[in-house]
Formats: structure tokens, sequence, C-alpha cells
């Protein structure tokens, strides 16, 4: 084996590269991975005790010494023969670019109709405490309505909690701001909900809040068919039904035309020729009390919607999981929108 190495020893002496190609050449079989050294350093294991000594010091010269040969001529060659295999000049390959997620482009949608209508942006923490996911939000500590949404809880601290809507974020508002208010809070929700097609632990929604004197259901029913027509379509109809919100005094429930169908009847709106949207109402005026607003002097509506909901409706997104796996497959669909 020593006569071996000192073969090789003998050829890292002699070698001088003529080109940038005969030097890699030579760091890959000296050097490389299965390169001849570490070879040498497999067999090695095997030499007899009494000739380690030597053997082991050979082998660490001769990689020494290719080291030594490698560092002293890279860098010599000039990449002539770089830029003459690659043309240096061609435009970049702009297939690899990303582009926006389905979700952000319709949350993006969404704020910029409310901001034609003068609705500013806010936001708030997704980890919230339960005054201002629940409690100033009409929903005392016993209250059966707290089921509606099955929460993620702290687990070192049980006042905090993952939000599990952004009206949360309303309240943060309220309490910071005087009226008159017009604001739209888009973010991350969590629920407790076993993922399936239609649902998920994880999701975005968009709050919207308004707030000054003398403003009506009439003015929510408005902005609520504007906000419609605007994402759907001019033809757009909505339908409210009555429904109920601790925080929200009429409460009501939003569903448009199924733009699939014409509401003729499709089985994406069950035949019923109407989809839900949103969630809506007249700010209870306890909430208000709670945020330091003067009910008396003051009225307001709020509504909140799932995003993933109207993405769905949007682009015919039939699984929202689809949403989370980020396969690029069904990103790429988005990416020239
Ligand atoms: N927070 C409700 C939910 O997550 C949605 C909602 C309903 C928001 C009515 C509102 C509202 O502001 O007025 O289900």
């Amino acid at each position: 084996m020593l006569e071996a190495v000192k073969v090789l020893l003998e050829e890292v002496g002699c070698f001088t590269p003529q080109s940038e190609e005969e030097l890699i050449n030579f760091r890959v079989k000296f050097l490389g991975k299965k390169g001849v050294i570490n070879d040498l350093f497999e067999t090695f294991k095997n030499v007899p005790n009494e000739n380690k000594k030597e053997i082991g010091k050979a082998i660490n010269a001769l990689k020494k010494n290719a080291q030594k040969k490698v560092n002293k001529f890279r860098g010599n060659f000039k990449s002539v023969e770089l830029s003459e295999k690659f043309d240096l000049s061609r435009p970049v390959n702009l297939d690899a670019l990303g582009g926006k997620h389905p979700i952000s482009l319709i949350r993006n949608r969404i704020l910029s109709i409310f901001k034609t209508v003068g609705f500013g942006l806010s936001e708030g923490p997704e980890i919230e405490d339960d005054w201002h996911n629940f409690s100033a939000l009409n929903l005392a500590k016993e209250h059966p309505a707290r089921d509606m949404q099955d929460t993620f809880f702290v687990q070192t601290n049980p006042d905090m909690l993952l939000r599990t809507h952004t009206s949360s974020v309303q309240v943060r508002y309220m309490e910071k701001k005087a009226p008159p208010i017009r604001t739209v809070s888009p973010g991350r929700v969590y629920r407790n909900e076993a993922i399936s097609a239609r649902a998920h632990c994880i999701f975005h929604q968009v709050e919207g809040l308004y707030i000054d004197q003398g403003v009506s259901f009439a003015d929510l029913k408005k902005m609520i068919l504007y906000f419609a027509k605007e994402m759907f379509g001019e033809k757009t109809e909505i339908r409210l039904r009555p429904s109920y919100f601790p925080f929200t005094e009429p409460s009501a429930e939003v569903d448009v035309s199924c733009n699939i169908c014409n509401s003729k009847g499709c089985n994406v709106c069950k035949y019923t020729g109407f989809l839900e949207i949103l969630g809506c109402g007249m700010v209870d005026p306890n909430v208000l009390q709670n945020c330091g607003i003067d009910p008396k002097k003051y009225t307001g509506y709020a509504f909140g919607m799932g995003i993933e909901r109207i993405a769905m409706l949007s682009y015919g997104v039939d699984d929202l999981r689809l949403f989370f796996e980020n396969d690029v497959r069904f990103l790429k669909q988005f990416s020239s929108l």
C-alpha cells in the first residue's frame, strides 16, 4: 500500500494543470467524496497496526499536497470557458418567479374595494386575550355562544388564546380611536375544527367596522350590496337572513346570488340560487360601551367574512385544503392574476 501512496504522491507533485477543467478533474480524483484519498482512508482501516504509522503519514501528506495544489492553481484560469459555454446575456427565466397566493389576491381585492369608499386598514395580534376576543364582544365567561367557535387556549395561561375571529380587532380599534371610525381588519384566525374540504383550523377573515352618528341598517345593506357587486359582478344580488351574533343587534347573514348557475340552482349553491358570504349587524350598544364609545350618541355596523370562502366562490375551488397545501401545480394557476 505504501508503494501505491508513493506513486500517487509523485503524480500530485508533477501535476500542473493547463485548464480549469484539468484542475477540477484533479480535485475530484484526489479530494472528491469518492476520490482516491477517501478510498485510501477506507483501506487504511485494515492495515496491520505496526504499519499504521508510516502509511498514515504518507496518506496525510498526499492529502495535504493535493489540497495545496488545488489552492495554488485555483482562480488561475479566467472563466473564458464559462462565458463560452453559457450565454451570460440571456434574459433571466421569469417562469421561476413566484406569484401571489390566491388568498393574498382575494384579501387585497377585498381591501381595495373597501378602500375606495374610505375604509382604512387595521390589524391586531393573533394571540389574543379573553377580553378582546370574547368578553368585550358581549360574550361573557359562561355565554353559550362561545361554543360557536371552538377555541385554542394557551396552555400556561387560560386567559390567552388564538383569536377565533378578527372581531377582536374592532374592539382594539374602538378602545383606541374615537368615532367616526371606518376600518377593515384582515388577518389569520384559528379554530379547533376537524380539517375537511369546507373547514380548517387556520383560516383568514376580514372584519369591517363603521361607527358614527346616525349610522343605520340601511347604510350597512347598501355597503354590502356595493361590495358584492364589485367583488362578484354588477348583476349580483344579495339576500339578508336574520341571524344571531352576540356582538350585533340586529344581526344578519348575507348571501349573494350564485354566479355559477345565475341563481338557477346548481350543486355549488345546493340548488338554492344563493351562497352565504358573511355575517353582519348593528354593533350592540353593550359592545360600544365596553370599548368606551357612548351608545347614546353613536351607532355603527360591523361585518365579518372568511377570505377562503370568497376565494372558493371567486375561483370555483371546491376544497379549502388546497389553499394550505402549497402545491405549485395549484398555485401556478393564479400566478398571472
Ligand atoms: N365574527 C363572526 C365569525 O367569525 C363574523 C361576524 C359576524 C363579524 C357578524 C361581525 C359581525 O362583525 O357583525 O363568525
